[in-house]
């Protein structure tokens, strides 16, 4: 929520602010603003909406030239998304320049302070107030890391700041406290990103920054201290994709792009994780075979589609290691007094590493002493660092709102993390553990022929274009399928859609079925006899209730055909697997529709990529 960029070094600091805020705007896009510290003072332009808005008021005017320059790109917490309430924010001598990402939680008593001693604030936003205590702190302590340190503490809640003085050109500083904040090594100059996105096309050199630190960027220096001013020590790590990937590559949409890329997704999330004889060896897995044979009791948290990767995943973990696995999501769990014990695995997912409450669900349960393990596609980012062990998923960057290769490599980290245990604990042999691997292995050909044959999904969403609601019905690991397909159509195309469990159907929601409404069914394998066979009947059910059915069915499967108003086939998968292909054309569809509708499909109204506040 919220992107950040700050630079120092030799190049037009307001280009490179740009192109930074080009590829962070999918964190937030309700008003993006820069500020350049030239001739003693901080220039600055802003403006609601999206980037082009503001582009369009630099071609206008430019800014002066500059080589020390922050950027922001907003998604509203604290005031309406204007202008005025546009990061960044100054102090009333035009001196100070803040951008930030979180919530001050008491900015309220920082404001009444400040106006006793004079102060004037001209915006609603909570940031505003930071520019002004900075400015009350720069008079006794000129220093301006010093006095950001001296500002960080006064702060409580979720932030990440970043300051620029024009008295101190050449200098940018940053603080983070609960939001993400990376530094880029680069040669010369030196930057600061909510992630590595916003420096990607100058280095690939980045440092995580820790809680409760303050960097302070120089054109050939990078210095982190605490907020007591002591020097820490940091992390230095190789971002190993570029700036191409983070590109739309001639996609029309970098949803597009990403739908494309699942294939290589899940082969790069299962690479080099297992032997030729398909034992598993997780090397990034802190837990020894001890610590995870000790575990009675799953928990995974995480938010949105990553919990329905969890929901997937419930149903594949216990079948394999048969230790219970709950799912919850983590806006709920830390509110209900959940039991854990050191016995307790709790796994999280989070596609970006930074999601608020997935944080605070796993911060809540390491203080009761469970075991965290954390599945992550963004290297570096908060989540992975604060947790007992990490298996990263392979899925590259992720820059359309809307997840779809994040979840479907979080499937396979998931299956693969139950494989581990399934292997530890002695519950699978390796013969049958590298039977799954195996079919893992040829699911990549199987998302491929699935978008080979999305055409036909397409023109079905162009037929759908004016539905006014679709419902998505799954049984197994089909019902969180459908889930997914549900959210994805809300999201990006804002009508209607609600998934069912299908045998939920007479216990209520069969009541909204009537003429002509659409309704997707993900049929499970054959081989899934009575799961199969129930469902055809659901099928059946709905369509005598004038539904329009949209049947996905593995191939070879004949029953469905005649109460299928429209197929789309999918490759003969074990049920365990079938989410993996069954996900695609509900993404295709959702995507479809949403552009025929003349949407933004990356940017969909009212979100942001990464959720850093609760
Ligand atoms: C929906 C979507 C969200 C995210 C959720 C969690 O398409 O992308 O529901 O899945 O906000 O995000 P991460 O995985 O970054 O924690």
């Amino acid at each position: 929520m919220c992107g950040i960029v700050g630079y120092v070094g030799h190049r037009p600091a307001v280009d490179v602010l740009i192109g930074g805020l080009r590829r962070l705007e999918y964190r937030g896009y309700d008003s993006t603003g820069v500020a350049v510290a030239a001739d003693g003072h901080m220039a600055v332009a802003k403006k609601a909406g999206k980037l082009s808005n503001l582009e369009a008021v630099l071609d206008e005017t430019a800014l002066p030239a500059s080589t020390t320059g922050i950027g922001h790109t907003r998604w509203a917490t604290h005031g309406a998304p204007n202008d005025v309430n546009a990061h960044p924010h100054t102090d009333a001598d035009g001196r100070i320049a803040v951008i930030h990402n979180g919530i001050i939680e008491n900015f309220a008593e920082l404001r009444s302070e400040l106006e006793r001693d004079g102060y004037e604030m001209v915006s609603e936003t909570d940031t505003e107030v930071v520019a002004h205590l900075l400015h009350r702190e720069l008079q006794t302590v000129p220093d301006l890391s010093e006095a950001v340190c001296a500002v960080c503490r006064r702060l409580q809640g979720a932030f990440t700041l970043v300051f620029a003085d024009a008295t101190q050109p050449g200098t940018v500083v940053g603080a983070r406290r609960n939001s993400p904040l990376v530094v880029g090594r680069g040669d010369g100059e030196n930057f600061l990103g909510s992630d590595v996105a916003a420096f990607i096309e100058f280095t690939r050199e980045a440092i995580e920054l820790g809680q409760d630190q303050v960097v302070t960027i120089t054109t050939d220096d990078i210095v982190v201290t605490d907020f007591d001013g002591r020097p820490v020590e940091t992390t230095d790590y190789h971002v190993d994709w570029d700036v191409s990937a983070a590109e739309k590559g001639g996609y029309d949409w970098f949803m597009l792009k990403e739908i494309a890329e699942q294939p290589q997704a899940v082969a790069d999330t299962l690479l080099g994780r297992h032997t030729v004889d398909g034992q598993l060896q997780l090397d990034e897995m802190r837990l020894s075979d001890d610590e995870l044979r000790d575990v009675d009791k799953i928990i995974i948290v995480a938010c949105g589609t990553a919990s329905y990767a969890g929901l997937v995943a419930k149903y594949a973990i216990e079948h394999w290691t048969r230790i219970p696995c709950e799912v919850e999501l983590a806006s709920e769990f830390r509110y209900r007094d959940p039991i854990l014990d050191r016995s307790t695995l709790v796994v999280s997912i989070s596609q970006s590493g930074e999601t608020m409450d997935t944080l605070m669900a796993i911060r809540y349960a390491r203080q009761q002493r469970a075991r965290v393990l954390s599945i992550c596609n963004t290297n570096g980012s908060t989540i992975p660092r604060e947790s007992d062990a990490v298996l990263y998923t392979h899925a590259g960057p992720e820059i359309a709102v809307a997840s779809t290769k994040g979840f479907l490599s979080q499937i396979v980290a998931c299956y693969l993390l139950g494989l581990y245990l399934a292997q530890v604990k002695g519950t699978k042999y390796g013969d049958e553990i590298a039977d799954i691997v195996h079919e893992l292995e040829k699911i990549p050909a199987g998302i491929q022929r699935m978008l080979d044959d999305a055409d036909q999904v397409r023109k079905l969403a162009q037929d759908l274009v004016g539905s006014k609601s679709v419902l998505f019905l799954g049984r197994h690991v089909g019902f969180p399928v459908a889930l997914e397909g549900a959210l994805k159509l809300k999201e990006l195309a804002y009508i209607h859609a609600e998934g069912f469990a299908a045998g939920e159907l007479k216990h209520g929601p069969i009541a909204v079925i009537e003429e002509g409404v659409p309704v997707f069914v993900v049929v499970p394998p054959k081989a899934r006899d009575q799961l199969q066979e129930k469902i055809v009947s659901n099928i059946q059910e709905i369509r005598a209730r004038g539904a329009r059915t949209i049947v996905l069915a593995e191939d070879g499967d004949e029953d469905v055909v005649p109460y299928a108003d429209h197929l789309i086939r999918m490759p003969k998968v074990p049920t365990l697997l079938q989410p993996l292909v069954a996900a695609v054309p509900l993404q295709v569809f959702a995507c479809e529709l949403a552009d025929q509708l003349g949407h933004d499909v990356d940017q969909p109204r009212n979100l942001a990529k990464s959720v850093t506040v609760e």
